[in-house]
């Protein structure tokens, strides 16, 4: 290990306490053994830190995905079985689905391999190794360099470094900041690239209790789905063919049929996207009082609408079931993160410590650390008409579909005007849009679109502060339309050919490089084009300028505040890097007199049932499972089937999919959220409230061998009894 790794090491393990903290942090695993191995151990852990990750043998590791760019899945059989959650794979069950065999809806289960199906373009990365590079990628590096200087060196020196590395290797090596740009490490990935889905509950398994119970404890929801990774005859990663074969892991995940009793120490192996911990306070309040509650109206306006619609019509609800879980997902988020932070008095609590962290710095005569706080303050006041700005543009004006849809063209226009007789680079784009149109009206509906854009604009034109931020159709709007946003989007939809793919269909078959006229006049076109020309000429520049002084005054903030606390243990925000977090199953108290225990039952589901409410429908195949109590293994010793736990691992978004792992490394859960009460653990992390939320292993078998009859799925796996 290079110096200066062991440097940051040893500050920050000297005196770890060893109290436990409840289950914050998000760990490195390459440094495991080093900053949390004694701690884990105390916890419960049976295992060593070199079982989890190693890279001299098979570990854990060896069986965590990251699937597709966004979750996290593992291999639980010999045959490279893969567990993810249902919402992870979500959106290829939907591509699979239509009216006639509604996959979404009624689930899907391949009965053998042969009836698998291929997925293009999803992929599940497999971590090799992590390398700490940060020598190499500071090297030329100096603290007098400006902000793009230092990223022109940083970004040369990481090319260096990769290439290198690849050149000599099949794998890939891409390099991550690490404490905001104090440490950097190199991830050396296996891309594999057919996944093919193996079985997926129906929704009102794998999604009971919807966008309702999202974010929700206590949760009812069977939040998998089931995949396998295919390989060439030599054990490569490659694309699909009908020759690949089922990849055979270096490791893969036993499971337990033990389940977890209150307390039991527990962790999640995965790979938590972003986290941001260190803020200051100015930053916390423009997130949480500022930032959230604007695009919280906005998207709740945009769900109701799709609601309204979805209600009426399963064909819409089909198209719509990704984008209202999209929208959604965040806007309840937002929701419980606002609320968890003023709940802990947050952004006091920061600034006591900014406080406390200045008559540090101007204690010990540090004249750069002393300037930090009220530097933060002006940069954070310049930065907030920009942000909001940007924001009201990219979920305001930009959530109107056909406007979005429109964006997509300014690179068809730009050819056309530039380099009108570049005819393979234009047919290259007219090929990009034509593939672009049938997905979107694949999904599209007129009517929401329509009175969407009537209420975004009024919510935008009405929010933002008159001024240089607004996009000129805005006062159009009012001007000329007198504030009648319907009479304005009535004009726009009659005008547009974006919502129309016939129309549109027409105009790419037939295009030739003069036509670009006729999309500059298009108003859907000429809205996008006010708003991408306001974001290049003066929102993005600007706030580009102001995010890297913050970042570069962040870089300086993290390394002073280990400084401060060097008998802290510090863990890096999340960076969509493997991580480890662990902590204790346990219940809590989400308010005064309310306790709630740590696992769910089948029971509970029958509670919620309620056959004319689609979040809450339950199948005659389930409920007779349930009358018949036919739990077989998967039973608890309480004689009910348990459906979710929760515990105090520190998770976030990305982590969707982790396995959650005993104190022998089995599986016993997969995670799948967090409680609403607990989502401000992005910024700060609460150990009385902050939960994450697992599937119970063994309602999962339960799903798959008693509910969907696939048990010969189970053949390949390894279930673990004790007794
Ligand atoms: N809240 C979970 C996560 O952030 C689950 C989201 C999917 N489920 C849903 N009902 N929208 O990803
Ligand atoms: N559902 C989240 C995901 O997609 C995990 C929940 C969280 O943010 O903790 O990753």
């Amino acid at each position: 290990m290079k110096l200066r790794s062991s440097v940051l090491v040893a500050l920050l393990v000297i005196i770890s306490r060893l109290t436990l903290i409840g289950g914050e942090g998000m760990w490195i695993p390459m440094l495991l053994q080093q900053m949390n191995e004694k701690e884990m151990q105390e916890m419960g852990m049976k295992i060593t830190a070199e079982d989890i990750y190693s890279i001299n043998k098979s570990s854990l590791k060896d069986a965590i995905l990251l699937f597709g760019r966004g979750c996290t899945s593992e291999i639980i059989s010999k045959d490279g079985l893969l567990l993810t959650n249902h919402h992870c794979g979500f959106g290829n069950i939907q591509k699979h689905s239509t009216v006639d065999h509604d996959y979404l809806t009624d689930g899907f289960w391949a009965m053998n391999k042969g009836e698998e199906l291929p997925n293009p373009g999803l992929t599940a990365t497999l971590l090799i190794e992590m390398r700490e590079v940060t020598d190499s990628i500071l090297q030329g590096v100096d603290e007098k360099m400006s902000m793009k200087e230092r990223q022109l060196q940083i970004k040369a020196n990481t090319v260096r470094l990769t290439s290198n590395f690849e050149k000599d290797s099949p794998y890939k090596a891409s390099v991550k900041p690490f404490f905001k740009g104090n440490a950097y490490y190199m991830l050396i990935t296996e891309v594999f690239k057919d996944i093919r889905l193996v079985g997926a509950p129906p929704s009102n398994i794998g999604k009971f209790g919807g966008d309702t119970d999202n974010w929700m404890w206590p949760r009812h929801t069977g939040d998998f789905s089931l995949f396998r990774i295919y390989v060439d005859k030599d054990g490569n990663s490659a694309e699909y063919s009908e020759d690949n074969v089922p990849y055979q892991p270096k490791f893969y995940f036993p499971i337990s049929l033990e389940g977890v009793e209150e307390e039991d120490f527990t962790f999640v192996f995965g790979y938590p996207a972003r986290t941001n911990e260190y803020l200051p306070s100015y930053a916390v309040e423009l997130i949480t009082e500022i930032g959230n509650p604007n695009k919280i109206e906005l998207r709740e306006t945009r769900l109701d609408i799709f609601s309204k619609y979805s209600e009426k019509d399963p064909a819409v609800r089909i198209k719509y079931a990704t984008k209202h879980a999209r929208v959604s997902n965040y806007w309840k988020k937002m929701i419980g993160e606002s609320g968890g932070v003023k709940r802990m008095d947050g952004i006091n609590k920061k600034k006591d410590f900014e406080n406390e962290f200045t008559n540090w710095a101007k204690q010990s005569g540090n004249d750069q650390y002393s300037l930090i706080m009220p530097e933060f303050e002006r940069l954070y006041g310049e930065l907030t008409p920009v942000k909001v700005a940007s924001e009201y543009m990219m979920e305001g004006g930009m959530a109107i579909e056909v406007i979005k849809a429109a964006s997509y063209y300014f690179n068809l226009v730009k050819l056309s005007k530039d380099d009108p007789n570049n005819i393979e680079a234009i047919d290259a784009e007219i090929a990009k849009l034509k593939k672009r149109k049938a997905a979107f009206f694949k999904d599209y509906y007129k009517p929401i679109d329509e009175e969407v854009m009537t209420s975004l604009l009024k919510l935008y034109n009405e929010n933002m502060p008159d001024g240089e931020y607004k996009p000129a159709f805005l006062s159009t709007i009012s001007t000329k339309y007198n504030g009648d946003y319907k009479a304005y989007t009535n004009y726009v939809f009659s005008k547009t050919m974006f919502d129309d793919d016939a129309k549109l269909t027409e105009f790419l078959d037939s295009y030739k490089p003069k036509k670009y006229k006729k999309l500059m006049k298009d108003p859907a076109y000429k809205m996008a084009m006010e708003m991408g020309d306001l974001f290049r000429a003066k929102l993005g520049g600007q706030m580009k300028a102001i995010n890297n002084s913050i970042d570069s005054l962040q870089r300086i903030y993290m390394k002073a505040q280990m400084e401060m606390k060097p008998d802290d243990r510090f863990y890096p925000d999340a960076n969509f890097t493997l991580r480890v977090s662990y902590g204790n199953v346990g219940g809590y108290s989400p308010k005064d007199a309310v306790y709630y225990k740590h696992f769910t039952t089948l029971e509970g589901i029958m509670e919620k049932e309620d056959p004319d409410i689609y979040d809450y429908v339950v199948t005659d195949r389930l409920r007779e499972l349930y009358e018949t109590k036919d739990y077989g293994q998967y039973a608890d010793k309480d004689g009910s089937l348990h459906v979710g736990f929760a515990a105090s691992n520190h998770t976030t978004g990305g982590n969707s999919g982790s396995p959650v792992l005993n104190a022998n490394g089995e599986l016993v859960g997969v995670n799948f959220d967090r409680c609403w009460e607990g989502t401000m653990s992005d910024l700060m992390y609460d150990p009385s409230v902050c939960r994450n939320i697992s599937i119970d292993i063994r309602y999962f078998l339960f799903i798959v061998d008693k509910y969907a009859r696939a048990g010969y799925l189970l053949d390949e796996m390894k279930l673990i009894k004790n007794n």
